[in-house]
């Protein structure tokens, strides 16, 4: 029913809003219609005076709007706005391409990207939603074209369907919907039955999720065990250190998320509010990475997820320059920030082992000696562990306590090759 995105539609953006153009909404439009498949050719922007009831610009504009269509040739007019069902019509017809407005888009790349079964059953109700109240215009103005933005999901064979039939559909959806409800609940409570923690992937559209998703489990054989809910794809078993838990990945959050669309978004994350930790996927090479990291903790609060423990995966670093893979611990000592890259690899296996200490291990601390010429090593404890004492020795190296996850195999091997154990004081190995 989703089909792929046909690659390539060339789109005219719009933007013209009340007040005065904002440069970040218009890149995060370029950004949407890019996930969406489209290829923005040109961009129509201005501050609109009053929204005129036909059109939403004036009249001086959609003269401009329609020579910038026909000069780029361009399939597809994307606007930043919510428009009226007859505003579209009436565009429509007077550019004779189609126009998709924000909530169209969005949902364009929901039905794209939804890819539990329950997610999909969301994104279509909020279409066929969407759709009725536009069911009035019929397409006879616009040549048909099969599939493409605005047109992806139900929309072609609905729309040739009249409102009872839609009606019966989403009543038909609804039911569905509780049925799987009822299935998750069942998967849920044999997982927790089992005490098979739950991993939650969470973050902001275009982080990487999916990519960090297949990069850790993709050694994993699918297992059709009934844990692992068979319906749903966004869910996997991934093992590490004698640790089984379960990775589930989510949609993607998107700023400024039109009203409609907030319920049908909430749900697919609905699985995340209940996981045993959050892994927040941030692009770090987003020079709005700030933003979306407040935005995606308001919305982990609003749904009662903020009391999960949360570490921020900061992804991409292999964009950064002089950015190595590491952990960075809060005062107490717990993780906060895993750096690495889901697209080379590095830094995985730290995140794995911050995988199993926070669900399954203990910590270790450990005296050590180094050398002058141990400054590398150093600074790698600097980076993966937390030093609790650092001090000259006296003869050019230092004397450091340190403490890092038992489960940190890679450093304790560093640590093996290169220091000198000194005598310890307290004791060697604490759990908690
Ligand atoms: P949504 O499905 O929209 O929520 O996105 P997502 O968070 O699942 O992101 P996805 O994994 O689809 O990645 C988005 C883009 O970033 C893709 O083009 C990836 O190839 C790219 N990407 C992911 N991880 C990395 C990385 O570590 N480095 C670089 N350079 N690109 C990455």
């Amino acid at each position: 029913m989703f089909d792929r995105p046909d690659t390539g539609s060339r789109a005219v953006l719009v933007h013209m809003p009340l007040a005065g153009p904002d440069q970040e909404d218009l890149d995060e439009l370029r950004l949407l219609a890019l996930s969406a498949g489209a290829e923005p050719a040109a961009t129509l922007t201005g501050r609109l005076r009053a929204i005129d009831p036909r059109y939403y610009i004036g009249q001086g504009k959609l003269e401009e709007l329609a020579e910038t269509v026909k000069a780029h040739e361009a399939e597809l007019v994307l606007f930043n706005h919510a428009l009226t069902p007859s505003q579209e019509r009436n565009l429509e017809k007077a550019l004779n391409v189609r126009v998709v407005d924000r909530s169209g888009l969005i949902l364009d790349i929901f039905a794209q990207r939804a890819r539990s079964f329950e997610g999909r059953l969301q994104v279509e109700l909020a279409q066929l939603k969407h759709l009725s109240t536009r069911l009035v215009r019929g397409w006879t103005h616009l040549e048909r074209q099969k599939g493409g933005i605005g047109l992806r999901g139900p929309g072609e064979t609905q729309l040739e369907t009249d409102k009872r039939l839609l009606a019966n559909r989403i009543r038909q959806i609804q039911k569905r919907l509780q049925h799987v409800e009822v299935q998750r609940d069942q998967g849920r409570q044999a997982r927790r039955r089992a005490q098979v923690p739950v991993v939650g992937l969470v973050g902001y559209t275009n982080a990487g999720k999916s990519t960090l998703f297949n990069a850790l489990t993709h050694a994993e054989v699918y297992s059709a065990d009934q844990l692992f809910a068979t319906l749903d794809p966004t869910l996997r078993r991934l093992s590490s250190g004698g640790l089984n838990m379960v990775l589930a990945d989510t949609v993607g959050f998107i700023r400024h998320l039109p009203h409609e669309l907030v319920a049908a978004f909430r749900s697919t994350l609905q699985e995340s509010a209940e996981a045993d930790l959050l892994l927040h996927v941030v692009d770090a090479s987003d020079e709005r990475m700030d933003e979306t990291i407040a935005e995606v903790r308001q919305v982990l609060a609003e749904i009662g997820a903020d009391r999960i423990p949360c570490v921020e995966v900061y992804n991409k670093i292999d964009r950064l320059e002089g950015v190595v893979p590491h952990i960075e611990r809060g005062a107490s000592g717990r993780p906060t920030q895993v750096w690495v890259s889901a697209r080379s690899g590095a830094g995985l296996e730290l995140l794995k082992e911050l995988l199993e200490e926070i669900l399954g291990g203990g910590v270790e601390r450990r005296i050590l000696t180094l050398s002058a010429a141990q400054g590398e090593l150093r600074a790698r404890l600097y980076r993966e562990a937390r030093v609790l004492s650092d001090e000259p020795d006296g003869a050019g190296g230092w004397r450091l306590a340190v403490e890092f996850p038992a489960t940190a195999r890679g450093l304790r091997h560093a640590i093996g090759d290169n220091a000198t154990e000194a005598e310890h004081e307290g004791p060697l190995s604490v759990s908690h």
